[in-house]
């Protein structure tokens, strides 16, 4: 649905200048939550702004629902424009208008017919909940029911696309539980495919069916949400699962199990002390709520180098657990899932 190639966004001023986007790749299917983490000032928003070409890129392509968004003339660009809706952290809704009023505008733009549009806000109004509050001003309403304004707004022109810049960085955690809820309902309900970016591991965590993770204007790792967290090394899963690095003692094996399900599922822990008769500490770990599944990570400890343990490694990579392995004698990409 939105193909981003070889993108790149330089920032110039009089003596120097800043690479914002240093070359990225990204592919959204249609339908899917597609998240993209980074720190403030990784690239994110430019990377956004592009993608509706709020900012325009020195180079690369931004393909949205097979459009070559550079490549098209101002009215067709003007068109496609009203294909993607966007959402923002704070907000940007007119004080001076109601809620009804503030989603009616995109459409009074449009040039929609009075009746016609009345009953589009009223659709739209009902689609995030806010019926009862169509008359209130910005000032009466609290920051959720803004970003519900907002939503509503943005998907007045019935986009494919919205893309949402941190919005839900201004709520509070019981309010950005039920925005980031309405977002992924309606991108089932409406196949809306949605690209947001965000500095929260929670919003990932909750609702993304895909993510990247950007730094100093790059991707620095892409994909599946599940997929990226099974992965060995996967900085995704560092941050979910934020584990110091480990001391190892002599003549001991630190080893990261990352596992999908509950562990009580999964008793590998008990069953490798039973099968190699020895001792296994558990150092540490974590089960998450990933989307609609729990993936979990435990750091345990065995007994004797990796070099001793290569059984019990494989018996562990046998059982379809990703296994890192920490360790004087653990050799670079042993944590590899053959
Ligand atoms: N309009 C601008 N002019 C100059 N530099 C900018 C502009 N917008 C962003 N930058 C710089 O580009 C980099 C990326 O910014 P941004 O895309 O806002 O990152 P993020 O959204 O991840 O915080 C930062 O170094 C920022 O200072
Ligand atoms: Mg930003």
């Amino acid at each position: 649905m939105i193909q981003i190639e070889k993108l790149r966004k330089v920032y110039r001023a009089r003596h120097r200048a800043v690479t914002a986007v240093d070359g990225v790749d990204l592919a959204v299917r249609e339908g899917e939550i597609f998240g993209v983490l980074g720190r403030s000032g990784a690239g994110k928003s430019t990377l956004l702004r592009c993608v509706n070409l709020l900012e325009r890129p020195d180079s690369g392509r931004v393909v949205v629902g097979g459009r070559d968004l550079l490549a098209l003339s101002g009215a067709e660009l003007r068109a496609a424009r009203r294909g993607i809706g966007m959402i923002h952290q704070h907000f940007g809704l007119l004080s001076g208008r109601t809620v009804a009023g503030n989603v009616a505008f995109p459409l009074e733009v449009m040039r929609m017919p009075r009746a016609e549009r009345a009953a589009r806000v009223a659709e739209l109004l009902e689609l995030v909940g806010l019926t009862e509050h169509a008359g209130a001003y910005p000032a009466q309403i609290s920051g959720g029911q803004k970003q519900r304004v907002g939503i509503a707004r943005a998907l007045a022109g019935r986009p494919e696309v919205l893309l949402s810049d941190e919005a839900t960085s201004a709520l509070d955690p019981e309010t950005t539980a039920s925005i980031l809820e309405l977002l992924r309902d309606l991108s089932r309900r409406l196949g809306l495919t949605v690209l947001l970016i965000t500095h929260e591991m929670e919003v990932v965590k909750r609702i993304c069916d895909s993510a990247a993770i950007m730094r100093a204007g790059r991707v620095v790792e892409s994909g599946p949400v599940r997929d990226l967290l099974l992965r060995p090394g996967s900085e995704l899963a560092g941050g979910l699962f934020p584990l110091p690095a480990p001391d190892v003692r002599e003549g001991a094996t630190v080893v990261d199990v990352t596992f999908e399900g509950d562990s009580a599922d999964r008793p590998f822990v008990s069953a490798l002390a039973r099968t190699y008769s020895i001792d296994v500490n558990i150092l540490g770990g974590a089960v998450e709520q990933v989307g609609d599944g729990r993936i979990g990570r435990l750091r345990i400890e065995l007994p004797g180098d990796p070099e001793v343990n290569a059984a019990q490694l494989a018996h562990l990579r046998d059982s379809g657990l990703t296994v890192e392995v920490h360790g004087a004698g653990a050799r670079p990409g042993e944590g590899v899932r053959p």
